[in-house]
């Protein structure tokens, strides 16, 4: 059944858990378009592998539950990546959403959620995968060597770095007298709009039951 927008008419809202590592303003945009009622969803959890992440804050400020879930040297990543999929799972959640979640998962966690992964990343398709995404475009322009970068975000099927089936990308052109500063700026905000708009569009067109 579909509604007015030929949208897909859930019965329930979507259950998002969010993986996040640091300020969480991505998240912040995901918590506000559930409140606001653009996103059919709610934040059933948001799991940190860093204690000191202000999202945490951003996720008990808005009533949601937060988990710290550290990598203890001592044991191996797919035994931290099985284990934070059975966390995860146990939110029984329709997407996981990566936002600034700066960890690899392994098979041994995506298994767990097949199609239902979703990342974000400060580049554009197959241009500067990994981290510092932002710093690296900046100084490929100060050697005239591009003047854009852009945004996507992606499903994530495998273990590759930032790359998988495109939800949303979007062009961000990097202006004569920008500084790095000034580009971050327009980045994060072209991510918070783009990553809410291609989770509209993925739980559009899923069929909850
Ligand atoms: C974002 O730029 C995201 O694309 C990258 O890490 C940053 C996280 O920002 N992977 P925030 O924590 O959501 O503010």
């Amino acid at each position: 059944m579909t509604d007015a927008l030929g949208e897909a008419a859930n019965p329930r809202k979507a259950r998002l858990v969010v993986l996040i590592s640091g300020g969480g303003s991505n998240l912040q945009a995901i918590l506000d378009a559930c409140a606001s009622g653009e996103l059919a969803a709610q934040v059933a959890a948001v799991i940190s592998n860093r204690a000191e992440a202000y999202g945490l804050e951003r996720a008990r400020k808005a009533g949601v539950p937060a988990l710290v879930f550290p990598k203890d040297k001592e044991i191996l990543r797919s035994e931290y990546d099985a284990r934070l999929a059975e966390l995860v799972q146990s939110y029984q959640p329709d997407y996981v959403v990566l936002a600034g979640w700066m960890r690899l998962l392994s098979m041994d966690f995506l298994n767990y959620f097949p199609g239902r992964v979703v990342n974000l990343h400060p580049a554009l398709p197959g241009t500067f995968p990994g981290t510092y995404a932002i710093a690296r475009a900046y100084a490929a322009y100060q050697r005239g060597e591009i003047r854009q970068t852009g945004v996507m975000v992606h499903l994530v099927p495998d273990e590759g770095v930032d790359n998988g089936p495109l939800l949303a990308q979007e062009v961000v052109p990097i202006e004569d007298g920008d500084t790095l500063e000034t580009l971050e700026a327009r980045m994060h905000a072209v991510e918070h709009r783009l990553l809410v708009a291609a989770l509209r569009g993925l739980i559009a067109t899923a069929h909850l039951s």
